[in-house]
This record gives C-alpha cells, structure tokens and sequence, in this order.
C-alpha cells in the first residue's frame, strides 16, 4: 500500500523557485501541479485565494521514496496552490490543495520563526510529542514566511523513526505550507538522513540564503566542535577552514542591510553547556556587521545584551539568542546569570522575527502563547544599530 509518509513540506525558496518534498512508503514517481491563487471577495468573510489556473507540472518519472520537485519561473512574494501526485503501479495518492508563497524581495517586509530541541528534552513533556506539536502549531498561527531551527530537532539522528516522531509527524500542518530550514545539532548525530531529507543548498551542514532584506547563514558547530573534543576546538576556526572561509566569504560578499547567523551551540548562555571556543567567530561576525546570532543545545530562552569584543556594547554590538524552544528544562539555567544576559527564561517556547528594510523585531513567545521577551532593532543603512 502506498502512503506518504512525510510531507509534504518545502525548501529553499527563492523569489522564483520553490522545492517540494516528500516521503512515500514505497518507490513512487512525483509531480508537482502549480495553479495560480485568484484573490476573491466574498462578502462578510473578507477576502481569500483560491486556485485558478494551472501554472505548470514539474515532475520526474523515476520512482523514489524521498521526492525532491523544484518548481521554477515564479513570481516574487507570490502566493501559489500546489497539490502532489505520487504513484506506484496501481496505487495513486493526489495530495490535494496546500499553498505557498515565494520569497520576498528586498524592500519587502517578511516574519519566521524559530524554535529548537524538539527531540524530547522538554522537563514538561518528555515524549516530545505533546509539547512539539503545541509550538508548531502556534508557530503557525503567526503565519510565518519561514521556519528556522536549531538543531536537535531529533532524539537519535541515526534512527530514521525519530525524524517522524519529533519532526516531521508534529510538524506535518505547518511545513505543509512553511518552508523550513535547520541545522545540526550533536542529536543530528550528522546521520545521512540530514542530507536525504533537506535540500539546503551543498553541502548542506552549512549553507547561507538571502530572504527579504536579510542575510542568513548556517554553520555546523557540531564540526567545528567535534565530538571527540567536545565542548572544546581543535583550533580550526582560522582562515584555511573550510566554514570560516566560507563565513568570511558570505559576509564580505553580503548585500542585504540584515545579518542573521544560526548554529546549534551557543557561545555566550549563562546556563550549562556554554561551548566558549566558538567565540573565535564573533571578531568576523563584528568586522561584518552581523545582527543576530542564534543558538540552541542549552534548553532555555536566553537573550544577551548587544556585545562587541566581550563587553556589553549597546551603541554596535551583536545580540546573541538561545531559542532552546521545544526542550524548555528550569534546571538548565545556573542559579545566577552572566555579566552577558540580559533575559532569560526556561518555558517551552519559540521566537517570532519581524523584519523590514531598518527594522528587526523578536518576540519570545511560550507554549501557551504569552509573550515573556521582546528586542527591538533599528539600523540604518550606514550599518548603524540602535536598540530601541
Ligand atoms: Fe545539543
């Protein structure tokens, strides 16, 4: 019998592209049918979309179980319906309807989300289940244009079963119609399940995209702090490595005002686990002008002051945020905070991110959807910040 086993969810969005996914339990073929959303009135209920025209159908005949459609030529911030058709001799599946909108464009304001560690770490619901399908589900309600995580999204990279039970089966309804990005964690255990089920662009463990007006950047702390050496370097993070290069590269490059980089263990946490080495990075992030840092592996919400040069600098320095999300755990935090915190708190929880051309919003929100912390960012397009 066939069924889909994951998805369908999205990749990668650009203004003109966008990547379907989707597992099924047998080989199948795969097609994409993109229609074009008509903007309806329809009295006292307002206005929604509907499908109207068939756009085009993207498809590949060979059969696969993990299907990989990128559907191309579209327009920029344009919502689109895309239903899939999967099919294994007799057997058919047609998904139905499920829409998705491509990146926006500079200028363009957008919103995502983050949350991590939905593994099942959580001091509150130790299956993961209950407490992972509650984030992603307010996550939801906020509508992002994407969802971003930080790693130890599974318990046991290696066993191909976790990623349904904590990711991909909780996660079902909203990375149906929300294109998700993450990176890995030590839990990933950099199993090939990463690489066969993500379509990040290569090689995929770290990876940089532009949405809006923001740059992101993707590293894998989990190489530059190998197990082996945990919560140690091996003094690899200089010019000739390969993610530092790459980072300096991306920056030195970047032409979008905002600068947000992600990777799983975080420099500065007044909790356990702190993994200090990884500071080495920080002089590119504030030769570069980066705005953000977000990290997880520490299961709490911590936000420090503005830093530069390990001091608190609230004229140009670099915000770090731990978005312990799902795995919130109260005994994670040490019992007096670091000249670096600025807030904290150990609640299940995710971040919501505005962004415009001079404007950065985060908002942390709990599980019950209470807001407990928010950053507010100007900056101008000399590269000046204020925390307003
Ligand atoms: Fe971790």
């Amino acid at each position: 019998m066939l069924s889909i086993m994951k998805g369908p969810y999205l990749q990668n969005p650009t203004e003109h592209t966008m990547t379907v996914m989707w597992e099924t339990s047998l080989p199948a073929t795969s097609r994409v049918d993109v229609l074009l959303a008509e903007r309806i009135h329809s009295g006292h209920q307002g206005n929604y979309k509907q499908p109207v025209d068939l756009f085009g159908t993207f498809a590949n005949e060979s059969p696969t179980r993990i299907h990989q459609i990128t559907v191309e030529g579209l327009e920029p911030g344009t919502t689109y319906y895309y239903r899939i058709y999967t099919q294994h001799e007799s057997y058919k599946i047609d998904s139905g309807f499920y829409m998705f909108k491509t990146a926006a464009g500079q200028g363009e304001p957008f919103s995502f989300t983050v949350t991590s560690e939905t593994g099942g770490y959580s001091g509150f619901d130790s299956s993961g289940g209950r407490i992972n399908r509650r984030i992603f589900n307010r996550m939801k309600q906020y509508r992002p244009d994407i969802a971003l995580f930080v790693g130890d999204v599974v318990h046991d990279g290696k066993l191909a079963e976790d990623w349904d039970k904590y990711f991909f089966g909780p996660g079902r309804d909203y990375f149906v119609d929300t294109p998700i990005y993450s990176c890995l964690g030590n839990h990933e255990d950099n199993a090939s399940w990463y690489y066969d089920l993500f379509a990040f662009p290569e090689p995929k463990n770290f990876y940089a995209f532009y949405y809006g007006d923001a740059h992101f950047i993707c590293l894998d702390s989990t190489d530059l702090i190998r197990k082996e050496d945990y919560p140690c370097s091996s003094g690899v993070m200089s010019p000739g490595n390969a993610q530092y290069d790459f980072l300096e590269r991306e920056l030195s490059t970047s032409n979008r005002r905002w600068k947000i980089v992600y990777f799983h263990y975080p420099p500065y946490i007044s909790g356990g686990y702190q993994v200090e080495d990884l500071r080495q990075l920080c002089p590119v992030f504030e030769r570069y002008g980066v705005d953000l840092v977000i990290n997880s592996h520490t299961i709490v919400y911590e936000r420090s002051h503005p830093l530069t040069q390990g001091t608190v600098d609230y004229d140009n320095g670099i915000v770090y945020i731990v978005a312990g999300g799902a795995g919130a755990m109260p005994g994670w935090l040490l019992p007096k905070r670091e000249w670096h915190t600025s807030q904290s708190l150990a609640v299940p929880h995710f971040l919501q991110v505005v962004v415009t051309l001079d404007r950065l919003e985060v908002r942390a929100i709990d599980d019950e959807g209470r807001l407990f912390d928010t950053l507010r960012i100007r900056k101008s397009a000399e590269g000046k910040r204020d925390y307003i």
